[in-house]
C-alpha cells in the first residue's frame, strides 16, 4: 500500500463509538493498519492519522457513521447492521465482520407474548422505530403505536409505557434482569463495513486491497 503515498489522498474510516471501535481496531490492527494514537484511552480526541499509509479515523455516534458514509465525509465506516437498517442511507455493504453478533427481537413480560398473536393495537417502544414498523407493518400485518426512546429501552414495559420493546439483544442478561424475555426475533445483527458509493469507484483499488485483507481475516 505504500510507495507513491506523496500522491495518495487519505483513505477516511468511520468507526462507531463503543465497543465495535475496539474490536475493529484489533482486526485493523491485524492486516497491518495500525493507528497507535487512537489506543490512549484518556484522549478526547476525535480525529487520528496514520501518516505512512495515508489513513484517517474517526470516532463518531454509531447512528451518524452511515451519514458520513453516504456523504463522502467517510469512505468507509464501520457499524452494527441494526444501525444501517434503521437509517438506510445510500451506501454500499460490503463485508459481515463477524463480530458484534446479537439479534433484533421483540421482548416484553412473558404475558405480552398474546398481544403479539391478534393483531392487536400495541404500544411498541423502541430505540429503532424504523424497523419496528417494517416489522410490524410489513411482516406482521399489526398497526402498532411506535414511541421512541434513546436507551434503557427495557424500562418501557417495566413502567408501563410501553406493551413491549424491539432491542437489541445480546447474551439476553438485560432482559433476564429485568423480568422480560424474548418474544419474537427479527432478525440477526453483527459488525458491517459500509463504503461510500463514489469512493468504491474513485479509491476502487485501495479498497479492494483493505476489503480482500480483511476477508482473509474474518
Ligand atoms: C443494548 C441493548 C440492550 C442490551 C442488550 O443496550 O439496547 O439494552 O445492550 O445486551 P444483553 O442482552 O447482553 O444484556 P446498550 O448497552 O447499548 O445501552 P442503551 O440501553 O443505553 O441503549
Amino acid at each position: 500500500m505504500e510507495g507513491h503515498t506523496k500522491d495518495m489522498r487519505y483513505l477516511t474510516f468511520a468507526l462507531g463509538k463503543g465497543r465495535l471501535a475496539d474490536q475493529t481496531l484489533a482486526l485493523l490492527e491485524k492486516i497491518g493498519i495500525t493507528c497507535e494514537e487512537m489506543k490512549d484511552k484518556g484522549s478526547r480526541k476525535l480525529i487520528f492519522v496514520n501518516e505512512a499509509l495515508k489513513l484517517r479515523f474517526f470516532l463518531a455516534k454509531g447512528s451518524d457513521v452511515p451519514t458520513y458514509v453516504e456523504y463522502g465525509a467517510a469512505d468507509i465506516g464501520v457499524v452494527g447492521s441494526d444501525t444501517i437498517l434503521e437509517e438506510n442511507r445510500r451506501v454500499y455493504e460490503v463485508l459481515d465482520l463477524g463480530f458484534g453478533r446479537c439479534r433484533m427481537c421483540v421482548c416484553g413480560p412473558a404475558s405480552a407474548k398474546e398481544l403479539l398473536q391478534h393483531h392487536e393495537m400495541i404500544r411498541v417502544a423502541s430505540k429503532y422505530p424504523k424497523i419496528a414498523k417494517e416489522y410490524f407493518y410489513n411482516q406482521k400485518h399489526q398497526t402498532v403505536d411506535i414511541i421512541k426512546l434513546n436507551g434503557s429501552v427495557e424500562l418501557g414495559p417495566i413502567v408501563g409505557l410501553s406493551d413491549v420493546i424491539v432491542d437489541i439483544v445480546e447474551t439476553g442478561s438485560t432482559l433476564k434482569e429485568n423480568g422480560l424475555e424474548v418474544l419474537e426475533e427479527i432478525c440477526p445483527l453483527s459488525a458491517r463495513m459500509i463504503v461510500n458509493q463514489v469512493s468504491m469507484k474513485m479509491e476502487a483499488e485501495r479498497i479492494k486491497k483493505i476489503l480482500q485483507a480483511l476477508k482473509d481475516n474474518v
